[in-house]
């Protein structure tokens, strides 16, 4: 699975963040006949773990930050892949043989239909906003914190 542009949020610290999830599922394609208790599996649940610590933070914290409305049921989403994961955790701990199988089918759902979905509907509010323009992206939340500084001084 290769990044591409069309995936971009907008923000480069989320971007690097969601090319890191990509290269874990990647794990999980090359090397197919993982068992529930090989290394791979263990370095993609550790590496799931920082993604949801990480990640999810920095996301909601923008999101909130910028006032978006789906603002909820994004970070509820965010906690069911939390909660996924711990089950993953104990499913793992408990030898379940198709816990690779079923890892990398969830892994995949969750990039098609929150990644591209609905982590792209913040790109396009951002957009919307004008927090983003195509020469204009958000580095970090120090820059987001800038632009609401600048506009508030513009009003
Ligand atoms: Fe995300
Ligand atoms: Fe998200």
């Amino acid at each position: 699975m290769v990044w591409s542009n069309t995936f971009s949020v907008g923000v480069e610290k989320l971007d690097d963040q969601h090319k890191k999830m990509i290269h874990t599922i990647n794990k999980l394609i090359e090397n197919p006949d993982s068992s529930v208790n090989s290394e791979i599996v263990s370095e993609v649940l550790n590496e799931l773990r920082q993604y949801a610590s990480e990640h999810f933070e920095l996301e909601e914290m923008i999101l909130e930050e910028i006032g978006y409305p789906d603002f909820e049921r994004h970070k509820a989403e965010h906690k069911e892949f939390r909660v996924k994961l711990v089950a993953f955790c104990s499913a793992t701990t408990a030898h379940i043989n198709d816990v690779p199988f079923i890892l990398f089918n969830f892994l995949n759902e969750w990039l098609v239909n929150h990644i591209l979905q609905d982590d792209m509907k913040y790109r396009s509010y951002f957009v919307e906003k004008n927090i983003i323009t195509p020469t204009r992206q958000l580095v970090s939340h120090k820059d987001l914190l800038q632009f609401k500084k600048t506009r508030t001084e513009e009003q």
